[in-house]
Formats: C-alpha cells, sequence, structure tokens
C-alpha cells in the first residue's frame, strides 16, 4: 500500500444546525477559541505528514480558500505596525510545503458524493479522510494513529468509539469482532440504525484512512436515507470485498456539529490555553 499524502475535507454541507452562523460562512470556519474547526483538522494531517489538503467546497466556500491562502492587505498592515507576532500567526497558518487543492461539490448530494468529487486528485492512492466537525484532542493526532494502523495491516481503517446504545441513529454503526487492543475487524456497516436493531453500539466519527477502491463503490451507489449519496454505503461494498478495520482512537471528540458539542469544546480548549486556563476557570467556579 502507498504513503498517505492526502487528506479530503468534505466542506460542502449545509450546517443547518448552526443556521444563522453558517448562512454566509460554512460551520467548518467556526472558531473554538481562536482558530477555526477547520484549522484543526489541517494540524492534525500535517502532523501525520500529509501533504496534499483537498478540500470539496460549496456554496461560501471564499472563506476557507481565503483562510488557507496569503492575506497580503493584512500582512502589511500588521507589518507596518510592528505587530509581529500576529503576523507570524497569520503567516503559519499553513506550512509553506502543503498543497491547498479546492474542488467544487456543486450539488450537496451527501458525504459519499463529496468524497468522490476527490478522485481526480487522488486518483490511485490510500488517503484520508477528516470531518472537520468532529474535533478529536488527541496525541499522536488521531489520523497519525490510524494511518500507523492502516500501514502495519495494509487496509481501510474506521474511526470508532462506542456511544450509548440510544444514539446509534446519528452515526454509522459497525459489526466487528476483536483483532486486538483497540482494533476491530468489521463485517458489516449500516447508517442511522434506531437502537433496537443496532448490531453494536460502535460509531464511525469523522476519522476514516480509505483506500482507492472506495471511488468504485461511490460511483455505484444509489441515493439512501434523506435523498443523499452515504458514504456508509460505499464502505458497506467496500468491506465486502476487502479487509477494513475499525480503530478505537485514544483521544477526547467533540462533536461540533452539535451546539453541545461546540460548547464543550471550547470549554475544553479554553481550559487548555495557558493565557486563559485561569481566569476562565475562576469564572466558571461562579457559575451554578
Ligand atoms: P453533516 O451530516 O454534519 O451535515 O455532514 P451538514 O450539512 O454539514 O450539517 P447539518 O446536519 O445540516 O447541521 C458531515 C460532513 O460532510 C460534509 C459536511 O460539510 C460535514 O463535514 N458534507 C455533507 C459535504 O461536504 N457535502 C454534502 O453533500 C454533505
Amino acid at each position: 500500500m502507498k504513503r498517505v499524502t492526502k487528506a479530503v475535507f468534505p466542506v460542502a454541507g449545509m450546517g443547518s444546525r448552526f443556521l444563522p452562523a453558517t448562512k454566509a460562512s460554512p460551520k467548518e470556519m467556526m472558531p473554538v477559541v481562536d482558530k477555526p474547526l477547520i484549522q484543526y483538522a489541517v494540524e492534525e494531517a500535517v502532523a501525520a505528514g500529509i501533504t496534499d489538503m483537498v478540500f470539496i467546497t460549496g456554496r461560501n466556500k471564499r472563506a476557507i480558500e481565503d483562510h488557507f491562502d496569503t492575506a497580503y492587505e493584512l500582512e502589511s498592515e500588521l507589518a507596518a505596525r510592528g505587530k509581529n507576532d500576529l503576523l507570524r500567526m497569520v503567516q503559519e497558518v499553513i506550512p509553506k510545503h502543503v498543497n491547498c487543492i479546492y474542488i467544487r461539490q456543486t450539488v450537496a448530494l451527501g458525504l459519499g458524493h463529496a468524497v468522490l468529487c476527490a478522485q481526480p486528485v487522488v486518483q490511485d492512492e490510500p488517503f484520508a479522510v477528516i470531518l472537520a466537525d468532529d474535533l478529536i484532542d488527541g496525541e499522536p493526532p488521531i489520523i497519525q494513529q490510524m494511518i500507523e494502523v492502516s500501514q502495519r495491516h495494509q487496509c481501510s481503517v474506521l474511526g470508532v468509539q462506542d456511544v450509548p446504545r440510544s444514539h446509534t441513529g446519528q452515526y454509522g454503526i459497525v459489526s466487528a469482532t476483536n483483532l486486538e487492543p483497540n482494533v476491530e475487524l468489521a463485517h458489516g456497516i449500516i447508517e442511522k440504525p434506531s437502537p433496537d436493531v443496532a448490531p453494536s453500539t460502535l460509531a464511525v466519527v469523522g476519522r476514516y484512512i480509505l483506500t482507492p477502491r472506495i471511488f468504485h463503490h461511490l460511483a455505484q451507489v444509489k441515493a439512501g436515507a434523506g435523498g443523499e449519496i452515504q458514504l456508509t454505503d460505499g464502505i458497506a461494498a467496500l468491506l465486502r470485498e476487502e479487509k477494513l478495520l475499525a480503530y478505537r482512537f485514544n483521544g477526547i471528540r467533540y462533536d461540533c456539529g452539535s451546539k453541545l458539542g461546540y460548547l464543550k469544546a471550547q470549554v475544553a480548549f479554553a481550559l487548555k490555553r495557558e493565557d486563559l486556563r485561569d481566569g476562565f476557570a475562576d469564572y466558571l467556579a461562579t457559575l451554578k
């Protein structure tokens, strides 16, 4: 199996749960403390040695392109005012050796369709998919942990975590048998099963290492739940023909696609920051 050098970031969703914040800007641009979700996701990929970032964009794509582009006016203004720390921060949003590639998903036909849009760039290599609204705090970074498992077993790997049975209807759920600590061999996957029929409570969250064979299957998938082309359906076809693993990653996941998860991430990440920790903790202690 070739090395993983490309990460796909689907950022073309409606973000309807965060309207009106997402009316003119994608949900992946929402900040946790002072950094947009998409930057956390890109930093995770960079830390794992990935060099090509492939963004699948929809309406409002400009905010993301501008964020990773040079900001001449802002930079010269900061330089003129001698704000060198801020200048460096703006210039270091993305390292120089990293390429950003933007592909337009003209109609939001679902996550599976968004991933299929990356095929002309990814071609015949294994690749990562990172959903930036799943912010996962872990060391080593989650996608790096998954690349290691994928290289060792030479196959696709899904990031999974156990969820309460009452939540299975929000996730792709995997049926699997244990292979080694934290690694399960997947036998099947089903999108958003209700708790009474869910085969397990092992839920796929927003991290995937996929072999390029997934494109063949995604191209055949018919619109499923909600009229969308589901990535889960493509993966279900893939695992009927290739070995596929589910990996219980070592890290804490914040579901920033939901308001509660997003608020929890703000608190957790603020408390990790040296410049904010004490003042914020004091404030929290005053709340009931
Ligand atoms: P979600 O299921 O969270 O949907 O998409 P959403 O539209 O972003 O948010 P809500 O549910 O309306 O609030 C999961 C991921 O897939 C991307 C989204 O950007 C998100 O990262 N996506 C989804 C696409 O890129 N294209 C699509 O057609 C659908």
